[in-house]
């Protein structure tokens, strides 16, 4: 495993390369679906960079940067643990110094994909989905990848990094993998941490009321108006941002002609918002 901090060492590394590359880009603080995403790139690709970048841009004002866990060296001993199991291949771990690593003073691209961007989680964090395609863009320009891996807990934020591409025509395939849960349910997430022993113990509703929701539709649209009844009824907690059953590949409200769905959910616990969601096939 090699460690970078800089563009330009990473630019001239990457210069090296000629290999099939796959890449996954996080913000640190890595836990066990972070590492699914590399033992997935580690088994399709020959080398793979994994970077961690606490992005600036992509929290909002009164948002948790400043506290966002930061845990380099344990991060790396966990990607070095995996890296160990496939000899052979090539880790290359990019964890800029500074920020301006990332956003010298000229020459960044902003990006946005404005379709999506302000439904859903941008109706509570406007800038975020700019911040997130405006670094992933930027990664993606200096690591050049064949493949890149995200994890669909983000599910908003898979979407739109696949439109990136097609708006961007971008030559790099975007692979989703699947959420890693705690033994409960709880989708796993940095920000977990976060929640009090209370919190934690009332995180169930949401991977509870996202199942209940799904068990009612059963593959079927036609149990849909029991569906959204169901989520309505659950929505009066206002401690929910939002319960929705969206298209999966547009994310569009019209699910009529979905052939799959997914159910999006945040809850706030105090200061802390989770998401979770979950996918279902149409019959
Ligand atoms: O999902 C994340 O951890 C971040 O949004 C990403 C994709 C690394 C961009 O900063």
């Amino acid at each position: 495993m090699k460690v970078i901090d800089s563009t330009a060492g990473l630019q001239q590394h990457r210069s090296l390369i000629s290999s099939r590359v796959g890449f996954v880009p996080t913000m640190g603080n890595l836990h066990l679906g972070h590492i699914s995403l590399l033992d997935r790139a580690l088994k399709e690709n020959d080398d793979v960079y994994f970077s961690i970048f606490v992005n600036p841009t992509q929290f909002g004002p009164g948002e948790d940067f400043s506290k966002y866990p930061r845990t380099l060296q344990d991060d790396l001993k966990l990607i070095e643990k995996k890296a160990s199991e496939y000899p052979g291949k090539g880790v290359i771990v990019f964890a800029p110094k500074s920020p301006e690593e990332i956003y010298p003073s000229t020459g960044i691209k902003t990006v946005t994909v404005p379709d999506l961007k302000h439904i859903l989680e941008g109706e509570f964090r406007p800038t975020h989905f700019d911040g997130v395609t405006t670094v992933v863009y930027r990664l993606f320009d200096l690591v050049r990848p064949l493949r890149s891996y995200f994890g669909l807990k983000d599910y908003q934020q898979y979407v739109i990094i696949k439109q990136m591409v097609q708006q961007e025509k971008l030559a790099v395939e975007i692979i989703g993998m699947p959420i890693i849960r705690e033994a409960d349910g709880l989708a796993m997430s940095s920000r977990n941490q976060y929640l009090t022993p209370d919190q934690r113990r009332a995180s169930l509703i949401l991977y509870q009321s996202l199942s209940t929701v799904l068990k009612l539709l059963n593959h079927d649209l036609g149990n849909l108006p029991k569906a959204r009844a169901l989520m309505k009824e659950l929505e009066n907690d206002p401690n929910w941002n939002y319960l929705e059953l969206r298209d999966s590949e547009t994310l569009s409200e019209d699910v009529s002609r979905s052939k799959q769905v997914t159910i999006l959910g945040v809850y706030q616990f105090g200061s802390t918002r989770l998401l979770d969601n979950m996918q279902m096939e149409i019959k």
